[in-house]
């Protein structure tokens, strides 16, 4: 009896044994961040691996969100996330914003999703009053910096840096993961990517934001990896633009690239676009930024050569026939060799449905769309910091850039590699279904040439394949288990579907947005250098 009992026990051992092995397999496998996952399998921080984030896309709101929580218990937040700019930052429950609705009407917002930090058993203070942000657009938040823990895409960092907004013009918080360099205070700290590697998520500090066309609902970020059924084409690597500081030294500030040249197209009639220094320009991709912004010249140049027409007199915006050619393309040079096409669907933007009567007269088309390019000059709304701009104005000693925005980074995969200083762009393969994560890896000397799929997937195609990486490059991927499209559903309520309020930009909202801020900005601070 005895014996049988201590084999029984072995067995029972043996067994739990093998459990634990199948757990720990298991852990392996599924990817932190597939949901359901619980939430001690999601702190095993041991093994980097990749985590994928899914972005509304809110046209209303003019950028993309992301669903997060802060805090413990967590409380969720929807951010916009914005490569313009480097502080997260929340909305206070007790903001300004949210306790009077005579601010409510002047700024005409309001909060839904507050943060709480008496609710919070791992809120910390950092400086009271410290954090104040002010955007290109005009607006701007303040209140105090804490730490708190921030759960993304099912990756929990601990004791993240951020601003709790109490004094705010916006209800809805930003979610800023440029360079650490460009936060909002002297005492600059990690932000979020760099903590994402710091505590041992991810190999990198890498991501790659695929925004996807401009009618779908939804895109994604995917931090530490790349996902090659994401692109068309090989993935062409190009230097981040480095800028220069007060005391002249150069440095990594702002996530923006050279753009080399331009040509407007349509059919088989195309237009190159002057540049008239024929210096690249450096292009800051700004995925806080609804709109494309280019210098007054090259802009000009651009809306002659397709027919675009700038309202000076009401608006400031450009508007272009939305009746005009379905074969109208805007094509980018940038780096050494990525070609970036933007086609009709991604430019003509078609939000004054319902709302033509308010266009003004002097306007010359019956049915007028936004144009995705407008004047840097003379509109303008944009989530870039105004550290940001300080930084590329220097470093352009005042000379121009351009704003890449939302209308171009749709066309776009973009891999933004914050370690070795490089963005990776390839054309987008929209609407894709299925993916194949190539996990970044610390040792890769910079990112790896990979090559996507040969061409735009079709929307019936309903694979959702999960296979090893992409040909070439240096790092691995893990193999079946990539199912690292892994997603978070989003925020229930954003998710009501951005494609339903496609009709949306209040002409009001748009035209209230106008020239003034950024243009004195931009104006003063290019004078100045
Ligand atoms: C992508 O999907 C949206 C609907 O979600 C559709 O309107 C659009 O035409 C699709 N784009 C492409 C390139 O197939
Ligand atoms: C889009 O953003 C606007 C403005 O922030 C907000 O009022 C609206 O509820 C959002 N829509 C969705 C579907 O999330």
């Amino acid at each position: 009896m005895r014996t049988v009992s201590v084999l029984e026990s072995l067995a029972l051992f043996i067994a739990s044994a093998a459990a634990a092995n199948v757990v720990e397999i298991g852990i392996n496998r599924i990817r932190p961040g597939q949901p359901g996952l619980a939430n001690t399998l999601r702190r095993r921080a041991s093994s980097p691996s990749t985590y994928i984030e899914t972005l509304v896309n809110n046209v209303t709101g003019g950028g993309y969100y992301a669903s997060v929580t802060v805090g413990t218990p967590p409380q969720p937040q929807v951010l916009v996330i914005d490569t313009g700019s480097s502080d997260i930052w929340v909305v206070a429950s007790d903001a300004d914003l949210c306790t009077s609705s005579r601010l409510q009407e002047e700024y005409g917002d309001s909060c839904s999703d507050t943060y709480d930090s008496s609710k919070s058993s791992t809120y910390k203070l950092v400086s009271s009053e410290g954090f104040d942000i002010s955007y290109l657009d005009g607006t701007g938040s303040s209140g105090d910096y804490i730490t708190d823990t921030f759960d993304i895409g099912g990756a929990s960092i601990k004791a993240l840096q951020m601003g709790s907004a109490t004094q705010t013009v916006r209800g809805t918080g930003i979610m800023g993961i440029s360079y650490s360099a460009s936060v909002s205070t002297l005492d600059v700290y990690p932000n979020l990517i760099d903590q994402f590697q710091a505590q041992g998520l991810i190999s990198t500090k890498a991501y790659s934001l695929y925004l996807n066309d401009f009618r779908s609902e939804s895109g994604s970020i995917l931090f530490g990896g790349v996902d090659a059924d994401k692109f068309i084409g090989n993935l062409s690597t190009m230097p981040i633009v480095q800028t220069s500081s007060q005391n002249g030294t150069g440095g990594y500030t702002v996530l923006a690239v050279a753009l080399n040249s331009m040509t407007a197209s349509t059919g088989s009639d195309k237009n190159p676009v002057d540049f008239p220094s024929s210096q690249p320009l450096p292009a800051i991709l700004d995925s806080g930024t609804t709109l494309s912004y280019l210098p007054s010249d090259i802009a000009t140049s651009l809306f002659d050569a397709i027919g675009a027409y700038t309202d000076d007199l009401v608006t400031g915006y450009t508007f272009i026939d939305c009746n005009g050619p379905s074969d109208l393309s805007v094509t980018l040079q940038l780096g050494k060799g990525a070609t970036i096409v933007l086609p009709a669907s991604q430019i003509v933007l078609d939000v004054f449905a319902g709302m033509q009567s308010q266009i003004p007269s002097n306007v010359p088309f019956s049915n007028a769309c936004l144009f995705g390019f407008q004047d840097i000059g003379s509109a303008s709304s944009s989530s870039l910091s105004a550290v940001a701009a300080a930084n590329i104005v220097a470093a352009t000693s005042g000379g121009s850039f351009a704003l890449l925005g939302d209308t171009f980074l749709r066309s776009t995969y973009a891999v933004y590699d914050l370690t070795n200083n490089e963005i990776a762009l390839a054309q987008s393969n929209l609407n894709s279904t299925s993916s194949k994560v190539v996990e970044l890896q610390a040792s890769d000397s910079g990112i790896p040439t990979l090559t996507g799929v040969q061409s735009q997937q079709t929307t019936s195609t309903t694979s959702t394949t999960s296979t090893t990486g992409g040909s070439g490059g240096s790092s691995t991927s893990d193999s079946s288990d990539s199912g690292g499209t892994v997603t978070v559903t989003a925020n229930p309520k954003s998710s009501a579907g951005a494609a339903g309020s496609l009709t949306v930009p209040s002409y009001g909202v748009l035209a209230a947005a106008g020239a003034a801020c950024l243009a004195s900005f931009l104006g003063g601070a290019l004078v100045m250098v």
